[in-house]
């Protein structure tokens, strides 16, 4: 009846979960920004996206970016999911962008939930050391992992928490938000305490905010060392929010910093009225301090995960 004694699976050096509990806050725009933005510093790079929703934020299935591996698809959460089906390491799109490789989600990560439920009954909880076990021959060939993970699934947050060394959670300042970080908190100790010794919390940050509201800013950070622990670090980069460049910005698979850059040549308002381009074809204004932000925040997230002393 019993199963064999837990094996503690080392996680790789550099790997973060950006994870919340709660929907829509922004963990996947930060993970693909994190991601895009140690891959731009020349540091080897792997994103690997838990959640069974595809944002395609970096433009692989819609503008066919990286390379695909040969054989069967791994786009859709295919790849992740059959890695964790037969037991084998993770395959990625490689090169989506200089430096930057991708295991992609989507539906099929979903499926897992079955799979993960159905062995559960005869592993026990090594089930849910298969991300790290998938992940752990690849680790070597990278510097940076970043996991972008699944809103309110308690299977697949401790799936990426037990392959990861931190934890790293936005958070708006609504009390759903403030709800699910009590969930990736629950999730967290869980498997730090029977899976994954070497798990930390690098921080957590105020997404999609006024940067200028303080006082709510203050309020949130009382939240979130109630709910992670009064050592938690909160970056104080606040990202605000600027729904019209962001969504944009992912319809085109471009990261923020990406889709500034077009801004010189982008079509203006005037163009749009003389019928020589449409409404999509104008870059707003407003991508530049968006941009910004999320680099800062990221050198800032870079910082707190740096300072946390290793286990
Ligand atoms: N700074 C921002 N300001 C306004 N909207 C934003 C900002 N950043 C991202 N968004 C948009 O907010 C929505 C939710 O963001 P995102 O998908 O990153 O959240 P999520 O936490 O991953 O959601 P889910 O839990 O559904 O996976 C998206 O439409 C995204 O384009
Ligand atoms: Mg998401």
């Amino acid at each position: 009846m019993l199963t064999d004694a837990v094996d503690i699976i080392e996680p790789p050096a550099n790997a973060v979960m950006i994870g919340t509990g709660k929907g829509g806050v922004g963990k996947s725009t930060l993970a693909a920004h994190k991601a895009a933005w140690h891959a731009a510093r020349g540091e080897r790079t792997l994103l690997i996206c838990v959640t069974s929703q595809d944002d395609d934020d970096l433009g692989i299935e819609r503008f066919n970016r990286g390379f695909r591996p040969e054989g069967p698809s791994v786009l859709n959460g295919q790849g992740l999911y059959r890695s964790i089906y037969d037991r084998t390491p993770l395959v990625p799109v490689k090169e989506v962008r200089p430096n930057l490789d991708v295991v992609p989600g989507g539906e099929a990560v979903g499926e897992l939930l079955t799979l993960l439920t159905a062995r559960m009954t005869v592993e026990g909880i090594h089930v849910v050391s298969s991300l790290a076990r998938a992940l752990a021959p690849l680790a070597p060939w990278y510097d940076q992992v970043v996991f972008d993970s699944a809103p309110e699934q308690d299977s697949l947050e401790q799936l990426a928490l037990a392959a990861a060394r931190w934890l790293f959670v936005p958070t708006r300042s609504d009390d759903t938000s403030i709800r699910g970080m009590r969930r990736i908190a629950r999730n967290y100790k869980l498997v730090r305490r029977q899976l994954n010794p070497y798990l930390k919390v690098a921080g957590a940050c105020l997404y999609g905010s006024n940067p200028s509201a303080t006082q709510l800013h203050e309020e949130v950070r009382q939240e979130v060392l109630r709910e992670l622990g009064t050592q938690t670090p909160m970056a104080t980069r606040v990202v605000g929010y600027r729904e019209m460049p962001a969504v944009n910005a992912r319809r085109k698979g471009l990261t923020f910093g990406e889709y500034a850059d077009l801004l010189p040549i982008s079509a203006k308002s005037y163009d749009v009225a003389a019928g020589r381009a449409t409404r999509a074809d104008v870059v707003p204004d407003s991508i530049r301090p968006l941009a910004l932000e999320m680099d800062l925040l990221n050198t800032e997230i870079d910082a707190l995960c740096r300072k946390a002393p290793a286990t």
